[in-house]
């Protein structure tokens, strides 16, 4: 990332094009590049997620080889860990399985073949999702204060508030796109209040985010230039931003916390705009997504729907069941730093270890009868859509926070969302969701 930041530099936002615009503008002019799966359990391949045929495949592996290996995709080769039991040991050896971007971060996406090390390195974010101990432990400690119990209920007021305007101003028995009015909406509001972001520019945080989330784009490395250029006028906009806060009086925003954090003495102008980046983007398509995952769920299952009505009670549980079904990132991806042997296979030092998220929130060993929404289920909580242990979401009360409101205030208004006309999913392999989602609301 930009090691040379200019805070001068003027701003040319960008609207389009989006992030996924782009990547298939590109494919549609270099078909040849479109990448090409051909084994069946090459669970990389962006199209089983579009398409919504990834169960039967993840249980097939959970049934004949819950390890496995896959080899020449066009992620290269990479195990498949796809079991609740073998994700939590993996997640709970951070130094056998490494985070670091050093060893390959945490995607499957590899940079580029051929990108000059000493490039990667300039354009490297550095964020604490992808460092390994101890560098992990200090950088977390920054933000973390932003997220303890008493912020997030100082915060819930304003979420409430903010989340009422919103399904207010909807229209009742029309068709309209709840990704956009309401997942989107809701989401960069949160991130604008969590952040003290300008609220008229909120919608650029979804902008980043794409760029800077995209796995799939790392096939393309024709946009790689672009990718950085756009992730650099982010950058030059937070520091305009942390430049405006650094000599003003504290204010409860994360800017401004991390600003006055004692841990900030020890961090680098670069490790400060990467963990910026890291919040936005961690907190962004990931709540997104189940905000809309949430309202497609109801809908598919209406009896659990109707249960939900009849008893409020039960919307804190609904919204861990719904994490679980919805599992918004799919993978989290781990790299070996030594030859080791997981549950009966042989993995070598420099191995690239997936967890697949998604299969373990439909382990069957675990969570039964998993592929029905079950609003009431005993155990819901057990998902791993948060992932496990020192890594493990710092942003999960927050976005169960959000995700409790939004079902509550749908509630007090009486609102059911029906699904009603185009629906899109996502076309990646780690964010896991919708781009389009037409519903109609109807009062029940
Ligand atoms: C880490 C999921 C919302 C910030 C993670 C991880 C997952 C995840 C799977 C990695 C865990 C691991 O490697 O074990 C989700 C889901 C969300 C959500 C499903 C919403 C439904 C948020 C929000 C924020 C956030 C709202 C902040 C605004 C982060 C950060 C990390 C993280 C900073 C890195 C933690 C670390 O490395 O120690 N999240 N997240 N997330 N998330 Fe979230």
């Amino acid at each position: 990332m930009a090691t040379q930041l200019a805070p001068e530099a003027p701003f040319t936002y960008r609207s389009s094009p989006t992030a996924i615009e782009a990547y298939e503008e590109w494919l549609a002019a270099n078909p040849q590049a479109a990448p090409v799966h051909t084994q069946p359990w090459d669970v990389s391949a962006s199209a089983i997620y579009v398409e919504d045929r990834w169960g039967p495949i993840f249980a097939e592996m959970r049934a004949k080889a819950p390890i496995n290996k896959v080899t020449g995709t066009p992620y290269g080769n990479y195990w498949n860990v796809t079991t609740h039991k073998a994700i939590q040991h993996v997640e709970s050896l951070p130094e056998l399985f490494s985070s670091s971007w050093q060893h390959g971060g945490i995607t499957i996406g590899d940079p580029p073949e051929g990108t000059d090390p000493a490039k990667l390195a300039e354009r490297q974010m550095p964020m604490f999702i992808a460092m390994d101990r101890p560098d992990h432990t200090g950088q977390r400690r920054t933000v973390a204060p932003a997220f303890t119990p008493a912020e997030i209920a100082r915060m819930e007021a304003e979420i409430r508030h903010r989340t009422g305007e919103v399904l207010d101003s909807l229209p009742w028995g029309e068709k309209f796109d709840w990704v956009d009015k309401v997942s989107i909406e809701l989401t960069t509001g949160m991130l604008a209040i969590l952040f003290g972001f300008p609220w008229a520019d909120r919608r650029l945080l979804t902008f980043w985010s794409d760029w800077a989330g995209d796995v799939e784009l790392t096939l393309a490395s024709d946009l790689a230039d672009q990718r950085f250029e756009i992730l650099s006028e982010m950058a030059r906009y937070f520091q305009g931003l942390w430049m405006q806060r650094m000599g003003a009086a504290p204010t409860p925003d994360l800017i401004s916390m991390m600003i006055h954090s004692p841990a900030m003495s020890k961090m680098s102008p670069l490790e400060f705009m990467g963990n910026l980046v890291l919040l936005i983007v961690g907190g962004n398509d990931t709540t997104r997504n189940t905000m809309s995952g949430i309202v497609h769920a109801l809908d598919q299952f209406p009896d659990q729907r109707a249960l939900l009505e009849g008893n409020p009670s039960l919307i804190p549980n609904a919204v861990q069941e719904c994490l679980r079904f919805v599992t918004p990132l799919a993978h989290m991806r781990r790299t070996a730093t030594a030859d080791n042997e997981l549950f009966g296979q042989q993995i070598r030092a420099g191995d690239k270890v997936i967890m697949w998220y998604l299969s373990a929130n439909r382990d069957e060993t675990v969570f039964e009868n998993p592929n029905k929404l079950i609003v009431d289920r005993p155990n819901a909580r057990r998902h791993l859509a948060f992932g496990h242990g020192i890594h493990r979401c710092v942003g999960a009360r927050l976005a169960e926070l959000q995700l409790r409101v939004l079902l509550e205030e749908m509630h007090e208004r009486k609102m059911r969302v029906r699904v009603a006309g185009d629906v899109q999913r996502v076309r990646a392999n780690f964010v896991h969701g919708f781009r389009k989602l037409e519903v109609v609301l109807e009062k029940r």
